[in-house]
Parts: C-alpha cells; structure tokens; sequence
C-alpha cells in the first residue's frame, strides 16, 4: 500500500516542501555560515582557523547549490555507517537535482550534507553548528520551566488521586509535552521568542485543546494503568525530537511515568549529529541537566540577552533543583537512559524499521510497552511523508510497522508539514476553507504548516 502513494516532492509547489527548499533552507544555511565564522579562533588556531573557512566555504557552496536547483553530489566518505545508504540511493535516483527528490530525502540528506564538513575536518568535529540557537530558546523557556517544575512534586505525588483525576492529569501532562514540540527552531524563521513564550504557558494550552485533531490519548491511559495491574516491567520508549525546550518536557513526562508507575523505565532516542536545527543530541541532555542543576549560572549569569534576565526567587531554584534530583535518581537507578543510533538520521521512512537490516533496533523497540515519537519530522517518517488521503486511517499509513507488527506506536505531532492522516470526514476540508488568506492559496493544505494544529495518534502493533 504505502508504495502506491507519492511521498511529497520539493518541486511541489502547493506543498510546503518548496517554501522550505526556496524560503528557510538558504536562511538556515546562512545561520550555519554565522556560526562558524563567529567561533573561527584566528591566529590562535591556524589549524581550526583554516578548517573552519573551508567550512564556511562549502556552506555557501551548498546554498548556492539549493537555490539553483544543481545536482545532489554523493556524500563524502566521513567514516560514518550510513554514507553508503545515501550514496546508493542518489545513484538509484539517477544523480537528481534539488527539485527533482522528495522533500524527505531532500531535507534529511542537507543535515546530513552539513554534518560531513565538520566530521571530516580535525578541530570541528565536535562542534554544534546549531547550538547557540539552541541554548538563546532554553534560555527564553524559564517561565514555563518555572511554572513547570513549582508543579512537579505534585504531580509526582502517587497516592493522591482519584481515578479521575488521574486521568485528567494524565491527558494534561501528555498535552503538555505535545505542546512542547510547537517551538521548534528550523520553523524559527517566522516565530519570535515572545510568540515562544505565549505558547508554552498553561493557558495558551488550554485554549489548544480544541485545535487536537485527533486524540487517542485515553486508549493510551486505559494500556498504561492496565499494564500498571499486570506487568512487572514496563518500558516507554521516547524517540525525541527537539533539545531545549521539549526535551525538559520530555524528561517532565519521564519523571511523572516512572513516579506514577505507569512505567517502569524510560528509554530516550536522541539524534546522533545536528540534525532539523533543534534535535536533541547527547550532549543537550547534559546541558539541559546542568541547566536544571545550577538554575542561577545558566539562566541568569550566562545570559547574555539583558531583556530575558530575570530575578530568580529562592523558591523558582529550590523548585527547578529538586527537579533535578529527581530526574537525577532516576538516571542513575538506571530507570532512564538514553540510547543513540545512527538509524534516526537515515532518511529513510520508518517503514524500514521492520526491514532486516534493522533488525537490531526493531526488537528492541518491540521489547518496549510503547514507542512515543515526538514531533513534525518523526510523523513524516511514520507516514512516509506522503501524500495520503487525510482520512486514511494511523494504522495504515504505518504500514509494516502498524498492526500486527509487534510495536506500539503513540505520535504526539504538532503539524508542521503537509502529511496528515486519522482526521475525520470533512475537517481538512473545513480548515482548508478557514485558512484560506487569498485565492492564490488555493489547492494548498496552508493550516497544516505552522505547529498551530495537532495530532494524537496511536496504534496498537501488539494486537
Ligand atoms: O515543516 C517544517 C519543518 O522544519 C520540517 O522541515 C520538519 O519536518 C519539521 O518542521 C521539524 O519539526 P520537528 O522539530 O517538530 O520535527
Ligand atoms: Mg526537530
């Protein structure tokens, strides 16, 4: 089936694949330019001084390269598994240019284009092109971590709820890091840090609600509590997506698993090299927990943006460091770990977990309870990226990894893309028409593109 339907294409330009390739691509680009060229150390480093003007260089290169459609050249050898696996599908594809690929190869193969200059140089290799970025927007996130983390210890606390109320608390803390991922930094193009803000407070999630599409969330309440009754261990899998802010709600979402048993360990998957700007790699985790540690030294005294400084009162560090320590425990007990491979940064739908060769990373997905994938791209791997019928329903739309496959599958997505599917009769139709700012926008699926939309889906691969 999932073979029948195209995958979205850059040169579509109803889809939101050719804004991204002409509009945010070359600006993401030039950040990259910037950072590099901000961290060149001069005459103090000849070496890294050097590397890092090639650097610059082939970033330029490659956004000429974007801009006027020329040929996708094979990835450099860098030593890295997967160089093959991108080269032999250029060559499949018969040497295309930038708008003649899908947009999921398209986008995936330019992060994973910009990780080879600086994994094949000496002094660089390292070096986080996107992390400045990151940190500006951690930074911008203190109010909702503070308001957050006062709350922590209570909806830790296991013994006081009813049925009900835990099930209320269940939703608003599995909303909350759905929410998360609407702040996403490649979409930073187009969003201020004020418009952040005002997203990720609890009453901008309240007015939310209605804008879920699709909401499969109690299903997932009745398999947690009833495996609670009936399983000894419990694994969640969570596949990340963006560091800053979403991470600490991921790591929020962690904590109230584990504390309400709902889980008896948590497995996160972060990427292995930058990767769509914001994605969590290993070393965000430590920055995140350092942050969350030392609350004063991050926030306040490392900030340099005098607007964001604000007074933090006793209470605000006591709150964010027992945070910590909780989150600290469970990492050391073991109970959440993170466990990295180089499959997250494939371009490759996740149609192909099930395939042989990933064999490894497939059972021991299929040992978890549940699978949680965050955010836009992850959904546009489950689905292909592709151009279904947006009433087709989840499972479906996952092919070999949906039913029957042995996999429970939870998307918390904020749409960021064109993809979408589980929506019923009549609303892509409607919001088509609602957001419909002139004629010229015609024939275009526009709601679907600005995180102000969202999708709960879930499919039970175990049945
Ligand atoms: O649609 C914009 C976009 O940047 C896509 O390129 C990408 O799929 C997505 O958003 C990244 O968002 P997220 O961090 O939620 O995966
Ligand atoms: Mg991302």
């Amino acid at each position: 089936i999932c073979e029948n339907v195209p995958p979205y294409m850059t040169a579509d330009q109803t889809s939101f694949a050719y804004t991204s390739l002409y509009k945010r691509w070359p600006v993401i680009i030039t950040q990259a330019i910037d950072a590099v060229f901000r961290a060149i150390p001069g005459a103090s480093d000849e070496l890294k001084t050097k590397e890092g003007r090639k650097i610059v260089e082939a970033l330029s290169k490659l956004k000429y390269e974007v801009q006027h459609n020329r040929v996708l050249t094979p990835l450099i050898d860098d030593g890295l598994p997967d160089v093959a696996h991108y080269n032999d599908a250029l060559k499949k594809f018969g040497e295309p240019g930038w708008l003649q690929v899908s947009w999921l190869f398209a986008e995936c193969y330019l992060y994973r284009r910009i990780a080879t200059y600086f994994t094949t140089s000496t002094k660089w290799k390292d070096f986080d092109v996107f992390l400045g970025s990151k940190l500006t927007t951690l930074r911008s996130s203190l109010p909702a971590i503070l308001e957050l983390a006062h709350r922590y210890s209570s909806v830790t606390n296991p013994s006081t709820f009813t049925d009900d109320t835990s099930r209320l608390l269940f939703h608003e803390i599995f909303l909350i890091c759905l929410w998360g991922n609407a702040t996403d930094l490649s979409l930073l193009t187009t969003i201020s840090y004020e418009d952040i803000q005002s997203l990720q407070g609890s009453h901008a999630r309240k007015e939310s609600e209605k804008n879920i599409l699709a909401n499969d969330l109690d299903e997932v309440f009745k398999l947690l509590t009833s495996l609670k009754e009936s399983k000894s261990d419990r694994r969640v899998d969570i596949v990340l997506d963006n560091s800053g802010f979403e991470l600490f709600v991921d790591l929020y979402l962690a904590g109230y698993l584990l504390s309400q048993g709902l889980a008896t360990s948590i497995v996160l998957h972060p990427k292995s090299h930058p990767w769509f700007v914001s994605d969590v790699l290993p070393s965000d985790f430590g920055i995140l927990l350092n942050a969350l540690q030392d609350p004063v030294e991050f926030f306040i005294n490392q900030n340099e943006n005098e607007e964001q400084k604000r007074e933090m009162k006793p209470e605000d560090v006591d709150a964010v460091k027992s945070l910590f320590a909780s989150l600290a425990q469970f990492h050391a007990e073991g109970q959440l770990t993170i466990r990295p491979s180089p499959y997250w940064t494939l371009q490759d739908p996740f149609w192909s977990l099930a395939k042989e060769e990933n064999q490894s990373l497939w059972t021991d997905l299929k040992e978890s309870e549940l699978v949680i994938y965050k955010g836009d791209l992850n959904y546009r791997k489950l689905t292909g990226d592709a151009a279904w019928n947006p009433t087709t329903p989840f499972e479906v739309a996952l092919g070999p990894i949906g039913k029957g496959s042995g996999c429970r599958t939870l998307a918390l997505r904020t749409c960021k893309a064109d993809v979408v599917v589980g929506l019923p009769d009549g609303t892509d139709e409607r919001l088509r028409k609602e957001d419909l700012d002139n004629a010229e926008e015609t024939g275009k699926r526009k709601w679907a593109w600005s995180g102000k939309y969202a999708v709960v889906q879930f499919c039970d691969g175990k049945l």
